[in-house]
C-alpha cells in the first residue's frame, strides 16, 4: 500500500504544528516539521559565524536528526545535531533574520530536501512551506492554514511565552511581517497554495476543529484514524 502523507503548509504563527502533531497522532503516523532542519541549520551558522552563502556547504556536513514523534512532551527535545539535543533554543527571536536568509538559499533547499523526504518514506504529516508544493508533491491529502497577521502574532507570542521567552508585540509583529514577505517571495520552495489543497482560515476556529476537518479530508480519501490504544 502506499504510504499516506498529509502535507501542512501556511505562514508562521497559523498553527501548524499544533495542528500537524494532533493529525499525526490521531493517524499513527511520525509528525516532521520541516522548519526544524533550517532552525537547526541557523543555530550552527549563527555559532561557527558561517554567512548565509556559505550555509549549504555547512549544511552537508552537519547531522540533523529531527524527533518525530508526534506526543513528544512540550519540553523533550526536538532535532539533535551530532549528539547535541536541542529544544527551545531553537526558536529564540535573534536567529530570525538569519534563519529567513539561510531558507531563501536555493541550495540550502536542495540539501535539505532529500533528508526530509526521507523521513516521510513510510507516511508521515508533515508541516512547513512548501511541504505540498515542493517536498511531496505527491501527498495524498494536502492542507493550507492562513490567518492574517494580528492573529498570528498573538498565537505566537503566547508560544513563546510558554518556552520561557515573553517578547513585545511589535518585535514578534515585525519578524512575522519579514519572515511572511520572504517565504513568499524567494525564488526556491516559495509558500504558496498548494493545487488542490483544502484551505483552512483559522482565525476563528479552535485547533481542534480544524483537525477535525483535515481527518475528515483525510477519511474521505481512505485513511482512518486509528483505533485508542492501537499500535499501528
Ligand atoms: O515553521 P517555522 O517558523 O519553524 O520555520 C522556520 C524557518 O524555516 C522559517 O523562516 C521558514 C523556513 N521554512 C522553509 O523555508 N520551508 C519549510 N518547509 C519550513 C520552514
Amino acid at each position: 500500500m502506499r504510504a499516506f502523507v498529509v502535507t501542512i503548509d501556511g505562514p508562521a504563527g497559523v498553527g501548524k504544528s499544533t495542528v500537524g502533531r494532533r493529525v499525526a497522532a490521531e493517524l499513527g503516523l511520525p509528525f516532521l516539521d520541516t522548519g526544524l532542519f533550517y532552525r537547526v541549520l541557523a543555530l550552527a551558522a549563527a555559532e561557527t559565524h558561517t554567512e548565509p552563502e556559505a550555509a549549504a556547504k555547512l549544511a552537508r556536513g552537519l547531522e540533523i536528526e529531527i524527533n518525530t514523534e508526534p506526543l513528544a512532551p512540550e519540553d523533550s527535545w526536538r532535532a539533535r545535531l551530532g549528539s547535541r539535543e536541542l529544544g527551545a533554543a531553537l526558536w529564540a527571536p535573534g536567529n530570525s533574520a538569519l534563519l529567513a536568509k539561510i531558507a531563501a538559499q536555493p541550495e540550502v533547499r536542495s540539501v535539505l530536501l532529500p533528508r526530509q523526504r526521507r523521513l516521510g518514506r513510510g507516511g508521515v504529516v508533515a508541516v512547513g512551506r512548501d511541504t505540498g508544493s515542493t517536498v511531496f508533491p505527491e501527498a495524498a491529502c494536502k492542507v493550507y492554514l492562513d490567518a492574517p497577521v494580528e492573529v498570528r502574532m498573538e498565537r505566537r507570542r503566547s508560544e513563546l511565552a510558554r518556552l520561557g521567552m515573553a517578547s513585545p508585540h511589535s518585535v514578534v509583529r515585525d519578524d512575522l511581517e519579514e519572515r511572511d514577505r520572504r517565504d513568499r517571495t524567494r525564488v526556491a520552495g516559495p509558500l504558496v497554495v498548494p493545487q488542490g489543497a483544502l484551505v483552512v482560515d483559522t482565525t476563528s476556529i479552535p485547533a481542534a476543529e480544524v483537525v477535525a476537518r483535515v481527518l475528515q479530508r483525510c477519511r474521505a480519501l481512505g485513511r482512518q484514524p486509528i483505533a485508542p490504544g492501537s499500535d499501528r
